[in-house]
């Protein structure tokens, strides 16, 4: 039986320059087929809101909804990384931030919680830390913020954007964060940080030139409605769901995804 991949383990595969790879999965169907495909990482991200609920956008989900498919996965995994979103509005203060984190652990089952962030969470994540809860900081896009963007479109593509990023990440891999994942960077702008930071960073539409990726798995199996610029249908080159997603791993870790 291979041994549990842990947030260790994938700290030592960034110094040794091994790339790893995460996927979303919200059932145990999915999580088990991951696992077996030999994905390091499984987000049960609140992308659910939209690709399992049929959301508009992520807004709405709730940590009872977070923590309801995470146990599904739970169930179905035992190597993998299981890393969890914290919702819309979940960690807006430190004792209700602190308390949600535990239920995502306790409940849940997390072994990482992911929130989207920036430098004003900085006490929580050190907080988080201290309490040993192992904190991914989701920086670039955040689309829990919709409604103050207006859209989903690319972050840090001005130098005062990008330098924002940069110092955000750097503060807070300080202040504990174990894992940074940018969302829809600049590529150039996602190497930088991955030479700055000590800490593993996770991509998505941000290039080739970062630790890890990151996709929503029914983006890679060409289900979802739409496929984003960044994704890739894995399904049409394989001619099964565990093909496709043996796929996406080789691909990440050979480097042949993303291709730029
Ligand atoms: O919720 C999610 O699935 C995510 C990824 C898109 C990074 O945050």
């Amino acid at each position: 039986m291979s041994q549990p991949i842990t947030v260790k383990k994938l700290k030592d595969k960034k110094q040794k320059g091994e790339k790893f790879t995460v996927l979303t999965a919200y059932d145990s169907t999915m999580a088990s087929l991951c696992e077996k495909a030999g994905v390091d990482v499984i987000l049960v991200g609140d992308s659910l809101g939209m690709v399992v609920q049929g959301r508009e956008t992520t807004v709405p989900v709730t940590m009872d909804d977070i923590i309801y498919h995470a146990r599904c996965v739970a169930r179905a995994t035992s190597n993998v990384v299981k890393m969890l979103d914290m919702p819309f509005m979940s960690f807006a203060y430190q004792t209700q931030a602190i308390d949600n984190a535990a239920r995502l652990m306790q409940e849940g089952m997390a072994e990482v919680i992911k929130l989207e962030s920036g430098a004003h969470q900085a006490d929580l994540i050190a907080e988080l830390s201290r309490n040993g809860v192992p904190v991914c900081a989701h920086l670039g896009l955040t689309p829990q913020t919709i409604h103050k963007l207006g859209s989903y479109g690319k972050r840090g593509k001005t130098s005062e954007e990008a330098a924002q990023i940069v110092a955000d990440a750097q503060r807070l891999e300080q202040s504990g964060a174990d894992l940074i994942l940018l969302e829809c960077v600049p590529a150039e702008l996602a190497k930088r940080v991955t030479e700055t930071v000590s800490v593993p960073v996770i991509g998505i539409g941000a290039g080739r030139d970062v630790d890890a990726q990151v996709l929503v798995i029914y983006d890679i199996l060409g289900a979802s409605g739409y496929i984003p610029s960044f994704a890739k249908n894995f399904l049409a080159e394989s001619d099964s769901i565990e093909g496709a997603l043996r796929l996406y791993v080789e691909s990440v870790k050979n480097g042949s995804f993303p291709a730029a």
